[in-house]
């Protein structure tokens, strides 16, 4: 190409949004934030508080946290060196960064347990599909701090499942486990890793390479060849040490005291180094093969970890891309439409009415809509329709100068002259 075409080729370029990422877009966006306002309302009845934490952190905050060995980190993170030669990574995740804060924050000296809250994005390198995205949003939730006694598992999981169910999320399955601590778990690892070994041959490539790495994501596999070599393999909840076993046995009892339908799974282990005891997952209807809306457990361990001091920890991370999509396809994305009017004005006189009646009915909490130029009234109700705005009001010089405006509910066709002072009243009274 010649220099003259390359600079055409450039100055016309068209750009478009990094594979993986996408724009959220009105109207889907009353969507998000209906569900992202009933988070805020059901966690804020839970006790729980915001934190707004950086989008970028060191790279090592997440190594330490989440694992060498784990997908995340060793191939999914968007990693770079800054200009004074550190390495930082955009966030896949946001519980080692709600760990670092409650340990920078002194927060262990707040009345224990102290719960948070994040509602923002993350970012994996993972292959985009339906419900996997290189840039996709959590509302992940933390109780850090206090005990660890079962009642604080079951009370994040019963939190949760209330946020579903306020969303009317359809074809919710809620699967626990418990994955041992670190007294029981190595044992375990050993014992599987050794009948890993005996039936190496007759697994994929995947799983060969995870019996040395991480033994246990083998059990997540979802290959139909290995499912009953899987099925056959020793299982963790036999392996339980007998503190992990009771607490194990007191979550079940907990949820159940809560009304809270569990399946157990025992192949769910999670895909972050981070977990003991209480692992659990969420899954929903109409996401195929990305139906995990929500994941979540116990981490003892990590605020230490961190150079905090020992600390208990659980939380989940609600999927948010995947929940909208289940709501979408459930048909349970209907967020209300608001009162709405369009204005009609006629003629340069009414134009200061029309502009104080728009400021009027906009202080009320009405959506307006006021032409900036001068529309035929056929126009203008036609484009009120196409915009789905429920009332049309006309202002032309007669209803300037009598004080009676002109409503039309477009829904219904009727029309009505509403004196002035009465118009809100008038307009509550129709909206539905
Ligand atoms: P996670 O299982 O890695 O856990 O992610 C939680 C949820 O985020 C998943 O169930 C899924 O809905 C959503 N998700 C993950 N990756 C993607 C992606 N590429 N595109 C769209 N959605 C995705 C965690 O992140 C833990 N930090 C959860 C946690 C909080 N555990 C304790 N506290």
């Amino acid at each position: 190409m010649s220099e003259g075409a390359a600079k055409k080729e450039e100055k016309t370029r068209r750009f478009q949004a990094i594979k993986g990422t996408r724009d959220l877009l009105p109207p889907e966006t009353a969507l998000w934030n209906r569900v992202e306002q009933t988070a805020r309302e059901v966690f804020t009845t839970f006790g729980y508080g915001e934190v707004r934490l950086p989008i970028f952190e060191p790279t090592d905050l997440f190594a330490r946290s989440i694992g060498l060995d784990t997908d995340v980190v060793s191939k999914e993170m968007y990693t770079f060196e800054d200009r004074d030669e550190t390495s930082v990574s955009l966030r896949p995740e946001v519980t080692a960064s709600t760990c670092r804060a409650y340990i920078e924050h002194n927060m262990q000296q707040l009345p224990q347990p102290v719960k948070l809250y994040c509602i923002r994005p993350m970012f994996r390198r993972e292959r985009p599909q339906k419900g996997r995205y290189r840039q996709f949003y959590q509302i992940n939730a933390e109780i850090l701090g206090g005990t660890d006694a079962p009642a604080i598992d079951a009370e994040v999981i019963e939190m949760v499942m209330t946020f579903f169910e306020r969303l009317e999320l359809q074809g919710v399955q809620l699967d626990i486990n418990s994955i041992g601590c670190k007294n029981c778990r190595p044992q375990y690892v050993k014992l599987l890793k050794a009948a890993l070994e005996k039936v190496k041959e007759k697994l994929g490539a995947d799983s060969q390479r995870r019996i040395e790495a991480n033994p246990l994501r083998v059990l997540d596999s979802k290959l139909e060849h290995e499912q009953p070599i899987i099925e056959k393999l020793p299982r963790i909840a036999d392996h339980l040490c007998e503190d992990c076993k009771s607490h194990y046995a007191a979550v079940k009892k907990e949820l159940e005291l809560r009304g809270v339908e569990y399946h157990e799974n025992w192949r769910l282990v999670r895909g972050l180094d981070y977990y003991m005891r209480t692992t659990f997952e969420i899954t929903a209807k109409g996401l195929g093969s990305q139906n995990a809306v929500c994941g979540g457990g116990r981490y003892d361990g990590l605020v230490e970890l961190l150079g905090g001091p020992p600390t208990k920890g659980i939380g989940f991370a609600i999927g948010e891309d995947r929940l909208i999509l289940s709501l979408q396809e459930s048909g349970r994305e209907q967020t209300q439409p608001g009162r709405s009017v369009y204005i009609v004005c006629i003629g340069e006189g009414s134009r200061s009415a029309a502009l104080s009646t728009a400021s009027n009915l906009r202080s009320e909490g009405f959506r307006v809509e006021l032409p900036a130029v001068e529309q035929k009234v056929g126009k203008a109700l036609g484009q009120a329709d196409k915009l789905g705005i429920q009332f049309a009001v006309i202002l032309g010089e007669t209803e300037v100068s009598t004080g009676q405006y002109t409503v039309k509910t477009l829904s219904t066709g009727t029309q009505e002259k509403v004196e002035k002072s009465k118009l809100v009243d008038y307009l509550n009274q129709q909206y539905v």
